[in-house]
């Protein structure tokens, strides 16, 4: 199996839902959420790619960079590489059934582990889709992210014990799923929360807790007041809010503020290894890949997963050589280039 067999399939069986574009922008599904795209016009999804093509980078070869080293740890678990799945789930209505959900969840966890890293898995409309990702929690322990949507505060305590039983890595919260229409069109009350709320729910676990789809400096902050042990700078793959920034542009602020204190995720747009580096130059610990993986899965099971992992993991050694980034725990910002 490559790629390309991997794209074909996953085209056919993701018919009036993902066209499998050459390059996955938001623009052919703009507002199809449910769907594979963006909300309203597509923009913050574009945002994403935007924001990301914007940066070039200094190509240096003059160096003594001859190997670069890729390892990321993460709360204890080593990982082959600083990329790891986003947390996906509503196979029935984003991609229109190709597979149950509880198939689509193994084939993205077991395809990670296949190239050497995590998943962060997901809560959908029907919960039955949160004990989906927590089967495969269970199967592959400590290996897994439960991420939980901004529900009701006692329905957060009882989703974050099943976790725990299930035994992931860590636990968090997608606090930007508070307007997801999905939710609300399946009668799932989700909200914003105050910081007081966020504090409960983090002090209610001995687990890392991760807060997903900040994207202000302050927001970030008040993560670290929290005690949150990570968050990803995220507009949700551009399906909460129309006209939000991408993560690239918002990324470099929060960094500044937060870096260090917490573990510092990105995602929307991450597409190659190229895209991954300029992220961690711009600030991240690690970033995560939606929608190639999903694309993967559907089209080429737990390989189609692993097969465009491992792309974006050649693409970024390729990359660091190039830009003499020897490892990626310590990328320089300098490696972007900037027009004076
Ligand atoms: C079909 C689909 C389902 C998603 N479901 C969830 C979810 O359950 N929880 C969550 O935190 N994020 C969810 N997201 C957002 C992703 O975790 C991630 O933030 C986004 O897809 C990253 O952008 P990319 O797809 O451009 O890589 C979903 C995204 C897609 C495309």
């Amino acid at each position: 199996m490559d790629l390309k067999i991997v794209r074909e399939n996953a085209r056919e069986k993701l018919k009036g839902y993902c066209r499998v574009c050459t390059v996955c922008d938001g623009r052919a599904c703009a507002g199809e959420v449910p769907g594979m795209g963006g909300a309203g016009t597509g923009s913050s999804f574009m945002a994403n790619l935007e924001a990301l093509a914007y940066y070039r980078l200094n190509m240096r070869t003059i160096h003594a960079v001859k190997e670069a080293d890729l390892s990321f740890e993460l709360w204890g678990g080593k990982l082959s590489m600083p990329i790891l799945a986003a947390p996906m789930t509503g196979t029935p209505y984003n991609l229109g059934g190709p597979m149950s959900e509880a198939d689509f969840i193994e084939e993205i966890v077991t395809g990670s582990l296949m190239a050497g890293t995590f998943s962060m898995t997901g809560d959908g409309a029907d919960p039955s889709m949160y004990e989906s990702g927590l089967k495969s929690g269970a199967a592959h322990k400590k290996t897994t992210i439960a991420i939980i949507k901004p529900r009701e505060q006692k329905e957060i305590i009882k989703y974050i014990r099943r976790a725990e039983e299930a035994g992931v890595l860590a636990v968090g919260m997608d606090i930007d799923g508070a307007g997801l229409v999905t939710m609300a069109m399946k009668g799932q009350p989700v909200s914003p929360k105050t910081l007081k709320e966020v504090m409960e729910v983090i002090a209610l676990t001995t687990l890392p807790f991760v807060l997903k789809g900040i994207m202000t400096p302050d927001e970030a902050e008040l993560a670290v007041q929290a005690k949150a042990a990570g968050i990803v700078v995220s507009n949700h793959g551009g399906r909460v809010l129309d006209f939000a920034p991408g993560a690239a542009e918002v990324l470099p602020a929060i960094a500044e503020r937060v870096r260090g204190k917490l573990t510092i995720f990105a995602d929307g747009g991450v597409r190659t290894g190229a895209d991954v580096l300029k992220l961690l130059a711009l600030g991240a610990d690690a970033v995560l890949v939606g929608r190639p993986l999903a694309i993967g899965a559907v089209g080429g099971g737990r390989e189609g997963v692993s097969l465009m992992l491992n792309k974006m993991k050649g693409e970024l050694f390729q990359t660091m050589l190039l830009t003499g980034t020897p490892d990626v725990r310590h990328v320089q910002a300098d490696i972007l280039f900037e027009e004076i």
